[in-house]
């Protein structure tokens, strides 16, 4: 038979990101109203190595759901990516009594996770990175404050680069993925954006363009870089040598890991980090949370939408069901904040 989980400890892990508050903080509240004993693990592995734990209680979790970072720390730990590390790890999850794990980072950390469980620790993870490299998630904690942040510095690099009728190259994060250039170009209404994910030619994708519009009567450009690419100096400086247009390269880096975290970072990392908790209460363990957005465009030509909803139940798409998880997520909360 299964042993029963009694306690679950909490960790961050890989880089941080903004809303990972919001998530440790509905794991320590939601854990802590279903009667579990909450332990927070800090700096990720390595604090589970080294027995860098605490007892979590309602107030340890106050006042941090605005903020950025992560009270718990996060680290890179090599030594966890090596056997012994992961068998000392599951020896220390037994020793500090942790029946069950969650943990918040990328898919190393999963890898990290997935070890323990190999070991017999239950664990659940949930998607925290900038990023939004995760393979089975749409979204993950982090990402919309991320792109937020980056779109707010390329609003006030537009700014400058139209004074002086210049070209911006802007290289924001992502690793290897291009979510965040892709997201910021759209809603930054850059000139051209250039991805990892797709092949690009310097004279078709941004020089012959800068000449067409040259034409139309334009005359400052952004061009946006995903840190996969890179090279954006190397970039900045061709693009001033065959266009004769005065350019500047701007790599934003880690800024855009920091900050508030938006509304949607931190519902979606409070509601999955209430769920992490119910799951590990259903015996539901090892797996990941994963976040899936519906089809984001839709024709509707139903009566229902044309005319005032006059009930919950007659409201469409869904919505009222979703409404309704929510406040009970908010009710939970709400009993451990006074
Ligand atoms: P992220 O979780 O954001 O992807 P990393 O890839 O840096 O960030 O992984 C975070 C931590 O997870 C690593 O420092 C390491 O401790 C652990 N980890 C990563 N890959 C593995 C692996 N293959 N096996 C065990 N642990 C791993
Ligand atoms: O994974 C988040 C991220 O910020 C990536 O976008 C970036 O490539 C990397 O982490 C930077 O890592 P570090 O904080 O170790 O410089």
């Amino acid at each position: 038979m299964e042993k029963q989980i009694k306690s679950i400890g909490v960790l961050t892990s890989g880089g941080d990101a903004p809303g990972m508050n919001a998530a440790v903080r509905a794991v320590v509240r939601t854990g802590l109203h279903k009667g579990y004993r909450m332990i927070g693990i800090q700096r990720g592995y390595n604090g589970l190595l080294n027995g860098e734990c605490f007892e979590m209680t309602l107030r340890s979790v106050s006042n941090i759901i605005q903020a950025g970072g992560t009270i718990l720390y996060t680290a890179r730990c090599l030594e966890f990516k090596t056997k012994e590390g992961q068998d000392k790890g599951a020896a220390k999850c037994r020793e500090l009594g942790i029946d069950a794990l969650v943990v918040i980072g990328g898919d190393g950390s999963y890898r990290g996770a997935r070890e323990l469980a190999h070991r017999g620790i239950p664990m659940i993870g949930l998607p925290g990175t900038i990023d939004n490299d995760i393979a089975c998630t749409d979204y993950t904690i982090g990402y919309d404050t991320a792109m937020n942040t980056a779109l707010e510095m390329i609003d006030k690099l537009r700014d400058t680069t139209q004074s002086h009728d210049r070209c911006s190259v802007v290289e924001v994060m992502g690793r290897n993925a291009g979510y965040i250039a892709l997201n910021v170009a759209i809603a930054s209404g850059a000139m051209a954006v250039l991805l990892p994910e797709k092949e690009f030619d310097m004279q078709h994708d941004i020089l012959d363009k800068i000449t067409e519009t040259q034409r139309t009567g334009k005359r400052h450009f952004i061009v946006i870089v995903a840190e996969g690419i890179g090279h954006s100096q190397e970039i900045a400086n061709e693009i001033q040598a065959r266009t004769g247009i005065d350019t500047r390269a701007t790599i934003l880096g880690h800024v855009q890991r920091g900050g508030s975290p938006t509304l949607r970072d931190r519902v979606n990392a409070s509601a999955m980090g209430y769920h992490a908790v119910c799951l590990l209460e259903q015996g539901k363990y090892n797996r990941i949370l994963r976040w899936s957005f519906l089809p984001t465009m839709k024709v509707c030509a139903c009566s229902v939408c044309t005319s005032a909803p006059t009930t919950p139940s007659r409201r469409p798409c869904g919505s009222w069901m979703r409404l309704q998880r929510s406040r009970d997520i908010a009710r939970i909360f709400q009993t451990h904040a006074a």
